[in-house]
C-alpha cells in the first residue's frame, strides 16, 4: 500500500502538470462505484427533493473545485475545499488554470435560472463524473455546499483503490428554504463568551444552513458592547456577569470580526439593545438612564423585570440614539433588535411611548426594528417586526398591525430549557424540553399565528447557567439542529422517527468538531471513528 504522503504528492504533481511538465500519467479514476443511495443520506435540514441514481462520484486526489467568478462564489469553493480537508484530509485545489481532467470535478455555478429564484435555493446535479452546484446567489450556493459537506462519505473505500476515495452518492437535489429567517439567539450578557467561542458556535450553525445570528448583547448583569460615545458602558456596564464573574465585552474591531466571520458564512448578525428594561448595566454605567427611583448598582444575579430606563426624559433618547447609530454603522444586517421584554416596572403608557419613539430611531439608521413580543402593544409600523417567546395576545397584536413574527415559543424553542430533571445546566421556568418534544412542534401553525407572518423560527439561547462553550454545546445540541430542520423544511417533510436517525449520524460530525453535546438517551448516537478534528484556517 503506498503511503497517504506519497499519494497526495503524486495527486498535487498531476495537478500541476501542464505547469512543470511532470511526464507521470494520469491514473484511470474509479467509475464502478458499490450501489449507494442518495435518499438515505444523513443530510440536516431534509432538502425539498432527492433523486437518487445508483452510483458514486469519488472524491479523491484528482478531483479539482472550480466556481463562477460571480461575487462570493470563488471564496465558497476555498471553504468547501478546507472544509473537505478537515472531513477527509484530500487537498482539493481550486480554481487552478489547468482542468485535469473533466471527470472528477465540482463546479459551482452562478446560475439565472427561473427554477433557482428563490432565495437561497439551489441544485445539486451529482453523476460519476461531475457534481455541478446550481444556485442563483452566493448566498444559496453556500447553503449547497452544506449539503455536499454531508454527502461526503465519513470513510474513504480502501478497496476501490489504493489511494483514499470518498464516495459522494449520485442523483439530484432540488433544495430551498421555507423561512427567510433561520436563526439562533446568544446571550453574552448573562454570561459572556469570547470572539472565538461564538465563532465555533457560528461554524456549526452554518453547516445546519442557519442565516441569523442574534446576539444579545445588553442585560441587566452585563454590558458587552463598545460605544465610542459612551465608554462607561463596557468600563462598567462590562465588568460584571451572573455569578461574580469578571464579565467582558468585544470591542468595536471585535465585533466587526464576528461580522465579517458570520457574513463568511452567509450569516447575518442581529445585534440587541434590551430596553427600556434589562437596563441596569447601562443605569449603573450612567444613573441619568435610570427610571426605577433607586441608585442602580452592579447586579450579578439572575432576577428579572427590575429595571428601567427613564423613558421620559429627551437626554435618554439621545442616548439610544447614539448607541444604535453606532452598531446599526458595524451591522450590515436589516435588523435592530431593542428588546423590550420584561418592563414589568416601566408603566404601560411609558412602555408604548418609548418602543414608539424608539421605532424611529432604528429607522433613522436604516434598520427594521425587532423586539420581544410586548413591543405589539404599539401602535407600530408594519415593517417592524415581533419576536413571539411569551404571549399570543402580543404576537396576535402585531398581526393585526400586518407585522411578521420570528417564532421562539419559550416553551417549544428556548435552549436554554432544561432537557430532563437530570440536566446540568438550564433552567425550567418553561418546560422541560427534551430533544423530541423540540422537534415535535410546528411553527408554522403553532398558537394560529398565520404563515404569511412568520419571518421565520429562532432558538434563543440564555445563558444564566451557562458560562463556557462545552456548557453552551451542551444545551445547544441536539435541539438547535432540528430547529435548523423546523425553519427550512416544510411540515410535510418533518418525521421525528425519520429525523431521529439522521440526527443519530451527525455524531461524528459533532465529535470532529470537538462539540459536546448533550447525548440524549432518545437518540442511538453513532460515534465516529475518527480522531482528528476538522482544520480551520480560520
Ligand atoms: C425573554 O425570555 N424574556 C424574552
Amino acid at each position: 500500500m503506498i503511503s497517504k504522503v506519497v499519494i497526495r504528492s503524486l495527486a498535487v504533481c498531476l495537478v500541476c502538470m501542464a505547469v512543470f511538465a511532470c511526464t507521470q500519467k494520469k491514473e484511470k479514476r474509479v467509475l464502478n462505484f458499490p450501489k449507494t443511495d442518495l435518499a438515505a443520506e444523513n443530510m440536516i435540514p431534509k432538502p425539498v427533493k432527492v433523486i437518487p441514481t445508483e452510483g458514486g462520484f469519488a472524491l479523491d486526489g484528482f478531483s479539482a473545485i472550480y466556481t463562477s467568478t460571480a461575487e462570493g462564489f470563488p471564496e465558497i469553493g476555498q471553504f468547501l475545499s478546507e472544509k473537505i480537508k478537515g472531513k477527509t484530509q484530500l487537498d482539493i485545489p481550486v480554481n487552478i488554470d489547468e482542468i485535469p481532467n473533466m471527470e472528477g470535478v465540482i463546479f459551482i455555478n452562478q446560475s439565472d435560472s427561473l427554477e433557482l429564484k428563490a432565495p437561497e435555493s439551489y441544485q445539486l446535479y451529482i453523476t460519476p463524473d461531475s457534481v455541478i452546484l446550481n444556485s442563483n446567489s452566493a448566498a444559496g450556493a453556500f447553503r449547497g455546499i452544506q449539503t455536499l459537506r454531508q454527502i461526503i462519505s465519513e470513510n474513504s473505500n480502501d478497496t476501490l483503490a489504493e489511494y483514499p476515495v470518498f464516495t459522494i452518492p449520485t442523483g439530484k437535489i432540488i433544495d430551498r428554504p421555507q423561512f427567510e429567517y433561520r436563526g439562533a439567539m446568544l446571550d453574552v450578557a448573562r454570561h459572556f463568551f469570547d470572539v472565538d467561542e461564538v465563532k465555533k458556535f457560528i461554524d456549526i450553525l452554518a453547516y445546519y444552513k442557519y442565516n441569523v445570528l442574534h446576539f444579545h448583547l445588553s442585560d441587566d448583569q452585563g454590558w458587552r458592547i463598545e460605544i465610542k460615545s459612551w465608554p462607561k458602558l463596557t468600563e462598567i456596564g462590562g465588568s460584571t456577569e451572573v455569578g461574580g464573574e469578571a464579565g467582558g465585552y468585544y470591542t468595536q474591531e471585535d465585533y466587526k470580526e464576528l461580522v465579517a466571520y458570520a457574513a463568511k458564512h452567509h450569516i447575518t448578525i442581529v445585534p440587541e439593545i434590551d430596553m427600556p428594561g434589562h437596563t441596569n448595566a447601562a443605569s449603573v454605567s450612567y444613573p441619568f438612564l435610570n427610571g426605577n427611583g433607586k441608585t442602580p448598582k452592579l447586579y450579578e444575579g439572575m432576577r428579572v423585570g427590575f429595571s428601567t430606563f427613564d423613558t421620559r426624559k429627551d437626554t435618554v433618547y439621545d442616548f439610544i440614539d447614539d448607541v444604535v447609530r453606532e452598531i446599526s454603522a458595524l451591522s450590515p444586517g436589516p435588523y435592530f433588535h431593542i428588546g423590550g421584554d420584561e418592563s414589568h416596572v416601566t408603566k404601560k403608557n411609558d412602555y408604548i411611548y418609548f418602543v414608539e419613539r424608539v421605532e424611529k430611531i432604528v429607522q433613522k439608521y436604516g434598520k427594521r426594528m425587532v423586539g420581544w413580543d410586548e413591543i405589539g402593544q404599539g401602535n407600530l409600523d408594519s415593517s417592524s417586526i415581533s419576536h413571539f417567546w411569551n404571549s399570543k395576545k402580543n404576537a396576535m397584536s402585531a398581526v393585526k398591525k400586518g407585522m411578521k413574527i420570528i417564532m421562539s415559543p419559550a416553551k417549544k424553542a428556548y435552549l436554554d430549557m432544561q432537557y430532563d430533571t437530570l440536566s446540568k445546566h438550564g433552567l425550567h421556568w418553561a418546560a422541560y424540553i427534551p430533544t423530541d418534544t423540540a422537534y415535535n412542534w410546528n411553527p408554522e401553525s403553532y398558537e394560529g399565528i398565520p404563515i404569511k407572518n412568520i419571518l421565520g423560527v429562532e432558538a434563543p439561547l440564555w445563558s444564566e447557567t451557562i458560562s463556557n462553550i462545552d456548557e453552551l454545546e451542551y444545551l445547544a445540541f441536539p435541539r438547535a439542529i432540528g430547529y435548523s430542520e423546523l425553519s427550512w423544511t416544510t411540515q410535510e417533510n418533518r418525521d421525528w422517527e425519520n429525523y431521529k436517525v439522521r440526527l443519530a449520524n451527525q455524531a461524528p460530525f459533532l465529535d470532529r468538531m470537538d462539540v459536546k453535546y448533550y447525548p440524549s438517551p432518545l437518540i442511538d448516537w453513532k460515534t465516529s471513528k475518527y480522531s482528528y478534528k476538522e482544520i480551520d484556517k480560520d
